[in-house]
């Protein structure tokens, strides 16, 4: 998704936004630019390619300089292509960055040509340029903020003055922007993390401010009821932010990693859990949870399927209704509210415009109790609710969520087992045992990753077909559709997955002996019922790729393949079947020679609607 960064200083800056740019890659983005003050005129290079050849260009170009604005681009209005590309420049005069979705382009762009302004690309951003230097008397802040007041959607911006050197003015509103405080030097960019190396003090700006970034000294300021923008406060924080680009160690990609990373990440999720207690999620949550009798999940792709597995078990052990939403779907829809619900949003980049905009909704319709589950701790999501239970899985480079999935199951069974004592279904005995059992998963995952070799050679097959099948059931159906999203995103293969209990009602039509049924089989009530949608399969010649749990007696023949997961404890099961479908997912996609930590069309963080 798009990144911003930005800076002032006395010396040369373009090293600093290049490996800001750098920072941001993960995120996903198909062009980049950088602009920069130089000889009295703003000059700028643009491309198509990777950031290491927006470095070269910039080298080969000698551009250099304090002041600079750059950015990676996903494309949204209009393609990927060079004219496209931000910085987007207006009569030479302002250039400017943005994230987000412009929503009133149209009008905006129709007012600005009658006024003479000739657009050079198919963007929303460029409205913004032209709008800022029309609205241009001479002070790029009073411009910023005149023009933010017309602006419908979402932003974040940096913008620069050809006339005004050492100075750059920021605003956002529904997109992140983060300021960052140096030495002699400021910055602009929208994830703390473009500044890892640069800086440690962060000033999180909140809705509808617009920053004046000057190399030694720095003013925020928003508009009252009334309009006029007045100087705000915003705290500074000390903020490591670990840059994204980890070694990749012995992994051809991020994602192997990542998934092998697992049982590291969930003994660091798990670590300083000493028992199962309400203020695991922040003080004051027994209150909260005493005062609540529903639960609504809130969250997208992965994050949903996450929530999905979870209300199996806050009904089954804390025995709540829960109820599960797609965020976008969530925050559009008429909904009855009720005040004595906790709102649980999941997600691991904690800035998903879908969720953070659901999370709102809720709120706003009377909703006052929230808790996230969420990946980086300094994230909007954790700032804006009430409670947070994070997860320690790490940075995430590959778009493909892996090791953000597992943890975000086993901090969702946290929540179950401390929802079901405070309900008092759950003993002070049986939650121990829970907790002991979770304590086992790094050491169960270990034997989990040991099975890569069995699916290497599924993968192999996988790689060949055009469509798959993905069944489970029960708690086990959110985790097909886990399975069925990981290769369906990285492999380009068409997935769907299906409870499997919903095969005869529609999807049997597609068994063929060209369509893989992968089935999650774990050893629980439903594995009687869930062998007979088996044999639903095999009668029609279909293939079938089941990931099965130690003695559930499926053995492996003609049109049958089994791979068999060490022993574990049932209710846990999720966490460990979703790994040999994250590994099929990635080594499918090797085999295919897809991008696999950067797939097509897709973005890390989604920070738009
Ligand atoms: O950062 P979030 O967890 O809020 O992200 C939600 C989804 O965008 C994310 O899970 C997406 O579906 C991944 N590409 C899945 O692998």
């Amino acid at each position: 998704m798009c990144g911003i960064v930005a800076a002032v200083s006395a010396d040369n800056i373009v090293p600093i936004l290049v490996q800001g740019l750098q920072r941001l890659e993960y995120r996903g983005y198909d062009s980049c630019g950088v602009a920069v003050h130089q000889g009295g005129e703003l000059r700028r290079s643009r491309s198509t390619a990777r950031v290491a050849e927006l470095q070269a260009l910039v080298a080969s170009e000698g551009i250099a300089s304090g002041t600079g604005i750059a950015h990676t681009r996903w494309a949204t209005h209009g393609a990927p292509v060079v004219h496209n590309a931000h910085p987007h420049i207006s009569r030479g005069r302002v250039a400017l960055v943005h994230n987000g979705i412009i929503e009133n382009h149209e009008e905006l762009r129709a007012e600005l040509q009658a006024k003479g302004y000739v657009f050079e690309s198919q963007t929303d951003t460029e409205v913004i340029a032209h709008l800022i230097d029309h609205l241009y008397t001479g002070d790029l802040l009073e411009a910023v903020q005149q023009a933010t007041q017309r602006l419908t959607g979402a932003f974040a911006i940096a913008v620069m003055a050809r006339d005004e050197p050492q100075r750059v003015v920021g605003a956002r509103q529904g997109s992140p922007l983060v300021l960052g405080l140096g030495e002699g030097a400021n910055y602009l960019a929208s994830d703390a993390m473009a500044l890892a190396g640069v800086t440690e003090r962060i000033v999180y700006l909140e809705e509808g401010d617009v920053v004046d970034v000057q190399a030694g000294k720095h003013w925020v300021s928003a508009a009252d009821a009334g309009g006029s923008f007045r100087a705000v406060a915003r705290p500074e924080r000390h903020v490591q932010a670990h840059s994204g680009a980890a070694d990749l160690g012995p992994y051809r990609h991020y994602m192997q990693k990542e998934i092998f990373e697992q049982p590291r990440a969930l003994a660091d999720t798990l670590e300083g859990v000493a028992g199962i207690t309400p203020e695991l999620f922040g003080d004051g949550a027994y209150g909260v949870f005493k005062q609540i009798d529903r639960v609504l999940i809130l969250a997208c792709g992965t994050s949903y399927y996450a929530g999905s597995a979870a209300k199996y078990w806050l009904e089954a052990i804390a025995k709540i209704p829960t109820s599960v939403e797609i965020a976008s779907e969530y925050r559009y829809r008429a909904s009855v509210p009720d005040p004595r619900t906790l709102v649980v949003t999941i997600s691991q980049s904690g800035e998903t415009a879908d969720t953070l905009a659901a999370l709102r909704h809720a709120q706003k319709l009377g909703m006052p109790h929230s808790l996230t589950i969420c990946n980086v701790a300094t994230s909007a999501m954790v700032r804006e609710c009430e409670l947070a239970y994070i997860t320690r899985a790490g940075v995430e480079v590959g778009v493909a969520s892996t090791k953000a999935f597992t943890t975000q199951l086993a901090a969702l069974y946290l929540l179950t087992l401390t929802l079901a004592q405070v309900r008092g279904h759950l003993s002070d005995e049986q939650a121990d045992a829970h907790l002991k059992a979770m304590r086992h998963l790094p050491v169960a995952l270990q034997g989990v990753l040991a099975l890569e070799p069995q699916v290497i050679a599924w993968a192999e097959a996988f790689a060949r077909k055009d469509h798959a099948l993905f069944l489970g059931r029960g708690l086990h159906y959110p985790i097909a559709l886990e399975g069925a999203l990981k290769l369906k995103e990285i492999s380009y293969i068409h997935a769907e997955a299906y409870p499997a209990g919903e095969l005869k009602h529609g999807p049997l039509a597609l068994v063929t002996a060209d369509m893989p049924v992968v089935t999650v089989a774990p050893k629980d009530a439903l594995l009687e019922k869930l062998k007979s949608n088996m044999q639903e399969v095999r009668a029609r010649g279909g293939e079938l790729f089941v990931i099965a749990d130690a003695n559930t007696r499926i053995e492996p023949g003609e049109g049958m393949h089994v791979i068999r997961l060490p022993e574990n404890d049932g209710l846990l099961s999720p966490i460990l079947h979703t790994v040999p479908l994250q590994l099929l997912a990635y080594h499918t996609a090797v085999a295919r020679g897809t991008d696999v930590d950067k797939p097509r069309n897709l973005a890390k963080s989604v920070t738009v609607e």
